[in-house]
């Protein structure tokens, strides 16, 4: 396998990672892409009790990739962390290893077990904490592993240690309905995952100037456009959760107090008008829609405008309430694929006997339009 092929499927890998929210499937990724890195017939992640800083209770899961699920079945039991594993657990850094069986901490592979000579272990952390281990057998293709595996692998391990990180903080939020709690996990996304997915961006960036070939730079300008992607993604979810909180007060209120919560994803504060008697002529079930409507507006152009301004009017005027949100951004793509932010606008604003129209702006941009009557 060629350099380039090895680097561009890192790449690939660590895009793939950091879009995934699922822990299950993030760590399967790993391991497949750890294989795939590294040259490694078999590769498995121990993952280490997250409860016991002292280490002491090994592995409480291990997942592999090489051999089938009748294999796992015949050995009977997950490895317990002992011998060349527990290497790794007591003394977390990169080692390869030419020959288990020759190594003085072997301490034997149980019945069955395929036979393996060649090592390669990384350790994953996660923050500060070392999270688990990745370990890789039997380099197809050469007798051991090189220096050249270890530092795929060890690149790898970073991206996991952030990917693992997002999934887990994303299953937290599933799991609470505490507002303190979620305020605090939409903290850690913000301060720590979007700090490192950048830094990892950054990195990859730093190195497109250097590459000699172009193929590469390609790809790996790819991979940083992909992971600003999920930056983007993620300060949505954070803007999502901090729009929840705020049902309670008026519809002025929420309205500023909606934008004001765009202003961090978009980088520039909307300006906003309202007039008339907003609070009159609209009923409960108008205020949600509409203020549904303004946030996926508002998402829409944080994510597909690229806009440097906004402007979001409210008014009610001649028994019609009318929400505007122009921006000045890159317009609609003459082929705009549908998601469901548009279409949803559009049911909502039929549900209460309006319309939404989206249009061009002139001087470039989109205007999203949406009108419904006052309610009685
Ligand atoms: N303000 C905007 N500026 C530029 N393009 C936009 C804007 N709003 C929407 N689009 C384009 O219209 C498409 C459809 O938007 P829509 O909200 O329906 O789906 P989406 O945002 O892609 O996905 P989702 O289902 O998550 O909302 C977008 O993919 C994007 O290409
Ligand atoms: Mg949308």
């Amino acid at each position: 396998m060629t350099e380039v092929i090895r680097t561009s499927r890192l790449l690939d890998a660590v895009v793939a990672l950091s879009a995934d929210l699922s822990l299950p499937n993030v760590l399967k990724r790993v391991v497949e892409a750890a294989a795939a890195v590294s040259g490694a017939r078999y590769a498995a992640l121990g993952v280490l009790a997250q409860d016991q800083p002292d280490l002491k209770r090994g592995l409480v899961e291990f997942v592999t990739h090489g051999i089938d699920s009748r294999g796992i079945r015949a050995i009977g039991h997950l490895p317990q962390g002992l011998g060349i594993l527990g290497l790794l657990i007591t003394d977390p850094k990169p080692r390869r290893i030419a020959d288990i069986g020759a190594h003085p901490a072997y301490a034997g592979f149980p019945a069955h077990h395929p036979p393996m000579t060649s090592f390669l272990g990384v350790p994953v952390m996660v923050r500060d904490q070392v999270f688990g281990n990745l370990y890789l057998t039997e380099k197809q293709g050469a007798a051991e592993f090189s220096q050249s595996d270890e530092d795929m692998v060890v690149a790898l391990a970073g991206a996991a240690g952030v990917a693992i990180e997002n999934a887990r903080l994303h299953q937290r939020l599933e799991q609470v309905a505490v507002l303190a709690e979620r305020e605090r996990i939409a903290r850690d996304l913000h301060d720590t995952v979007i700090q490192r997915l950048f830094a990892t961006g950054m990195g990859l960036q730093s190195l497109v100037g250097r590459m000699e070939e172009s193929d590469l730079r390609v790809r790996l300008q790819q991979a940083v456009d992909e992971l600003d992607e999920t930056i983007r993604e993620i300060r949505i979810t954070i803007f999502d959760l901090e729009a929840r909180d705020a049902e309670k007060d008026g519809l002025r209120t929420r309205v500023l107090s909606l934008t004001g919560e765009a202003t961090a994803t978009l980088g520039f504060a909307p300006k906003v008008h309202m007039d008339g008697p907003l609070e009159a002529a609209t009923d409960a079930a108008t205020q949600e829609e509409l203020l549904k409507t303004l946030r996926e507006a508002l998402s829409n152009v944080v994510r597909h405008a690229n806009a440097s301004s906004v402007e979001v009017l409210l008014r009610a005027a001649s028994g019609t309430i009318t929400l505007r949100v122009a921006d000045n951004g890159v317009g609609l793509p003459k082929d705009a694929r549908h998601g469901h932010g548009l279409d949803n606008m559009q049911t909502r604003a039929e549900s209460l006997g309006g319309v939404c129209e989206v249009s061009a702006r002139r001087g470039g941009g989109t205007i999203v339009t949406w009108r419904v009557p006052a309610s009685p």
